[in-house]
């Protein structure tokens, strides 16, 4: 069986539909299950009909939730110097697709604590995943494994010249080697669990702030013009939206956003 068929019967056993990733890496993404299971892919499909937890790590595998605390830190500098200080003054509701383990999110919350303005913003951050999003309820990570979330962390605050500590939003507990984000930003965001491929949006509500990074780079150019309408049509006039930085906008939706390298923003 080749990966094609294999997306194609993984789909009609589960909720998940894949057939429409980016070729490239999902083959590469099922070939390496395929090695470290010495399964074929007629042996998995079994077993996922059967086992939903050994379902639940393909999906794991498949979709791909690396992520970092201010990852790109010269990045979140700019939008600091550039989109948040553009931000309406009445309710600003900010989107985080595919948020993973919600260290975007915690970031956007700590640039908006240091802006004063936690208490007029909404954020809701939305992944397919459900294992990821429990953590990002939590708000707890490993500390010593990612250290460098706190160098980027400090490469922000000196970029926007803060004085902030990491200590001011982290418990660190040495012992546990943990870290865990402290209220008020704990408990801030609403996580959910959404699949981007079904084609419809979440919640009723339109939103300012749109962060998307590094998701769509792992779908089809079909897929990814599919649900950047459905994004599109969320955006009010005027609105941000945020992409990893190997990301663009499909052709067909680029005279409708003004770029300025950093940040896309929805034309009236
Ligand atoms: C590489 S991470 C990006 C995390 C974060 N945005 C960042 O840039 O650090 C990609 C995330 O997209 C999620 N994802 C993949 N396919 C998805 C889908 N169809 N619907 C919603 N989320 C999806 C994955 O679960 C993963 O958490």
């Amino acid at each position: 069986m080749d990966f094609k068929t294999f997306l194609q019967e993984f789909k009609k056993i589960t909720d998940y539909d894949f057939c429409d990733y980016s070729e490239n890496s999902i083959s590469r993404r099922l070939q390496k299950i395929c090695d470290e299971t010495k399964m074929t892919f007629e042996e998995i499909l079994r077993r996922c009909v059967t086992d939903r937890p050994f379902m639940g790590r393909v999906v794991e595998d498949i979709t791909v939730n690396t992520t970092e605390l201010f990852r790109d830190p010269q990045v979140w500098v700019s939008l600091f110097n550039t989109l948040y200080k553009s931000l309406p003054k009445t309710t600003v509701t900010f989107w985080h697709i595919g948020c993973s383990v919600g260290l975007e999110v915690y970031s956007n919350l700590i640039m908006l604590s240091e802006l004063n303005m936690l208490d007029k913003c909404r954020i809701i951050g939305t992944d397919i995943n459900p294992r990821v999003l429990s953590v990002a309820k939590k708000g707890e990570y490993a500390y010593s494994f990612n250290k460098y979330f706190e160098d980027n962390f400090n490469a922000v605050m000196r970029g926007i010249g803060s004085k902030s500590k990491f200590s001011d939003y982290f418990d660190i507990d040495e012992k546990k080697d943990q870290i865990k984000i402290k209220p008020p930003l704990l408990g801030k965001p609403r996580f959910i669990c959404h699949n981007l491929v079904m084609g419809q949006s979440p919640f009723a509500y339109r939103v300012d702030v749109v962060f998307f990074r590094n998701v769509m780079i792992y779908f089809n150019d079909a897929l990814q013009r599919k649900i950047m309408a459905m994004v599109y049509s969320k955006m009010y006039d005027n609105s941000f939206l945020i992409l990893g930085k190997r990301e663009d906008l499909p052709k067909s939706l680029k005279s409708k956003f003004i770029s300025n390298n950093i940040f896309f923003q929805k034309a009236n």
